[in-house]
């Protein structure tokens, strides 16, 4: 019984609003429609002909760590492959970095991240690796957001190696119990290519033990191999399944099968940043596949923490249309985290919104690394857009094209 509603083409999904007024109450979009029939509003904020549209959903990120893995990323772009050894290393740093350290070190990314547009962002554990590491990366993830994912199946740590039995069950038992009260999900690196990572039977222990103790559920799959992982995440009822790298036939049947339940996210700054093949997101996309778009930002395989740039990726290496890419990072992260209320304007959701300093969202993919979006703060007044003004290429005007303008944010 899929628990969502039904996949809908980007096109039909975007309604784009040209010369578009908001009107928000308590946070919450109240009205939206064309600004000449915008009912009045005691405060109006004028955004000049930008662009505005639903601030980015980060359906995945690890952003609760420490320490610098620079000299793996040289290394990978000299020809060694990616394994997922490294996580080791900032498993030992995170352990070694104070609670202050690293709660300095997730706001900072944070706030990073909606100076980038988005404004819902999921946060895993998994580079602490012990119960009270664990339970520090989620309590430190849960000061900044809701979508706290427990991650303690990421890799075998160091001092667990000779003996991935016991471990499992430190994860399944006194971990998870730790860890539960502050997480939303249960994840899991299910990947048989890795000596690091977990089998398709270890990742369904780690799974049912996760729903059992009320958490949803989520998986690392198909990212260096074509494993169980998406399949057992459909058979399961996960909210997503994630990389999605390589598929055969039957994943692809599955990931359609499961559309209305479980999300293929796809996370391309990961593929950027390993040299790897992309996801074949034309075909998921035209199978019907619920796909939504996500940084991944973590240490190892994708620091980057932009969601432009992934929508720019999106466009240019998978072929999605910047309105596929749009929805997927959007509407599409907010499926594959079950929240209805964000990733749309649309009367009750949360008036989280991005303006671009742009005249159309297809700058996102047509100006590629430039800083276009943020995260509308609607709360100082003039909301977060700077005072130099939209730029060339902004602005109102008989060459603006297509978009949704806001002209007005108003509450
Ligand atoms: O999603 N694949 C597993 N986890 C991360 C990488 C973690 C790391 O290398 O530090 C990922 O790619
Ligand atoms: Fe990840």
């Amino acid at each position: 019984m899929p628990v969502l509603g039904p996949v809908v083409p980007a096109d039909e999904r975007l309604g784009v609003v040209p010369d578009a007024a908001v009107v928000v109450e308590d946070g919450v979009v109240a009205w939206v429609g064309p600004a000449a029939s915008a009912p009045g509003a005691d405060r109006r904020v004028d955004l000049g002909g930008r662009a505005v549209v639903p601030g980015f959903v980060d359906s995945h990120s690890h952003l609760v760590y420490a320490g610098d893995r620079a000299a793996e990323f040289s290394a990978r772009m000299a020809g060694r492959p990616y394994d997922g050894g490294g996580i080791g290393v900032s498993v030992a740093a995170t352990r070694a970095a104070s609670d202050d350290e690293l709660r300095g070190l997730l706001r900072a990314r944070v706030a990073q991240m909606r100076a980038l547009g988005t404004t819902t962002v999921e946060v895993k554990s998994g580079y602490g690796l012990s119960v009270a590491d664990e339970q520090r990366s989620l309590r430190l993830a849960r000061e900044v957001t809701d979508e706290t994912t427990f991650l303690g199946a990421h890799v075998v740590p160091p001092e667990a190696r000779g003996d991935r039995a016991a471990y499992l069950d430190l994860v399944c038992g006194p971990m998870l119990r730790a860890c539960a009260p502050h997480a939303r999900w249960v994840d899991v690196f299910c990947e048989p290519a890795s000596p690091h990572a977990f089998t398709g039977d270890e990742a369904r222990r780690v799974l049912e033990a996760g729903r059992d103790a009320g958490l949803g559920l989520r998986v690392h799959g198909n990212q260096l191999s074509a494993g169980p992982g998406v399949r057992l995440a459909v058979e399961l009822g996960a909210a997503s399944v994630d990389h999605c790298t390589f598929l055969t036939d039957a994943d692809v049947e599955a990931l359609v099968s499961a559309a209305g339940t479980t999300v293929a996210t796809l996370l391309p700054g990961v593929e950027f940043s390993t040299r790897s093949p992309y996801p074949d997101a034309r075909a998921l996309v035209d199978a019907g596949v619920d796909v939504a778009l996500a940084t991944d930002c973590n240490p190892g395989t994708c620091n980057t923490s932009s969601m432009p740039f992934v929508v720019a990726l999106a466009v240019r290496e998978m072929r999605m249309t910047a309105a596929e890419a749009l929805v997927a990072a959007t509407v599409g992260g907010a499926r594959a985290l079950r929240r209805p209320d964000v990733g749309r304007v649309a009367v009750g959701a949360r008036a989280d919104l991005a303006v671009l300093d742009a005249p159309s969202y297809e700058h996102l993919a047509y100006r590629p690394g430039m800083p276009l979006a943020h995260a509308l703060d609607l709360g100082s007044g003039a909301g977060s857009v700077p005072d130099a003004g939209p730029g060339p290429d902004a602005g109102p005007g008989p060459d603006a094209g297509p978009g949704p303008h806001a002209e007005r944010g108003v509450r």
